[in-house]
């Protein structure tokens, strides 16, 4: 990471754990291993556990995040959640694209762009989520998939909107698989990531945007993936759902 450049983000993605008296517990926890941080530090929750989270931390440096959002703003859209309504809680970030909505909920690069500028429209800072399947990376086709999210995903989003964006590099094999991408293979993608937007922006806005990697960070490997120059954080989904070792992440993070 280069805090200098950019700001480092550590974000907890629940998934589908924690009922809300489970969630205030767990954040009860989170709150002191993270008042400290030298960086931000996001805990995305469940959407029924959105209002509990935001009221329990309250007053701290934890922030509160969905795991996704509708496009439009209501209407016949059974079981989804707009973005209206996350704003009304006093939600701050969303992941967008994570692999397991695009793996088991049909989520495309098209959909992800949609919910990506209807997230920015109203004011939330979108995680939007990129990553390369393992049959695509033993086809060494890893730079031309996420080459493809990155433009898809952020079409027609601009330049300002684009540094309200984090951007979450995430292996799908490496997600919940406890199989991490080596520090360097994490650093060769986050920094194409960075080209690409180089590319598709300026320079100066690709420096500015937070690259997260995901896929198995926890207590263990947090320092030697953070310490590469374009790692700029992480979106940690099983070791998030511990305190202690959500926290060795944050203080790698903060020593970073
Ligand atoms: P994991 O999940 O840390 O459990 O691999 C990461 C993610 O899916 O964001």
């Amino acid at each position: 990471m280069n805090k200098a450049k950019r700001k480092a983000i550590i974000a907890g993605n629940w998934k589908m754990n924690k009922t809300p008296s489970e969630a205030k517990a767990l954040l009860e926890e989170i709150i002191p291993v993270a008042k400290d941080a030298g960086c931000e530090v996001i805990a995305c929750v469940p959407y029924v556990d959105l209002a509990t989270a935001v009221e329990t931390v309250k007053g701290t440096n934890v922030k509160v995040g969905a795991e996704n959002c509708h496009w439009a703003e209501s209407g016949a859209f059974t079981g989804e959640i707009s973005t209206g309504m996350l704003k009304e809680v006093g939600v701050e970030y969303v992941v967008l694209g994570h692999s397991e909505r695009r793996q088991y909920f049909g989520e495309t690069d098209e959909t992800v762009n949609k919910r990506t500028k209807a997230a920015l429209a109203a004011g939330l800072k979108p995680i939007v989520c990129v990553g390369e399947l393992l049959w695509e990376r033993e086809c060494d086709i890893t730079e031309e998939v996420i080459a493809r999210q990155i433009k898809l995903d952020l079409y027609d989003v601009n330049a300002e909107d684009a540094k309200k964006c984090v951007i979450a590099y995430e292996p799908v094999w490496a997600i919940g698989t406890g199989k991490t991408a080596t520090a360097d293979q994490a650093e060769e993608v986050c920094a194409f990531i960075r080209k690409e937007l180089a590319k598709k922006y300026d320079e100066e806005t690709a420096q500015a945007i937070t690259i997260q990697y995901g896929g198995s960070m926890n207590d263990a490997n947090a320092a030697e993936l953070l310490s590469k120059e374009n790692v700029d954080g992480g979106l940690i989904g099983g070791a998030s759902l511990v305190a202690a070792k959500f926290g060795a992440i944050i203080d790698a993070a903060t020593k970073g």
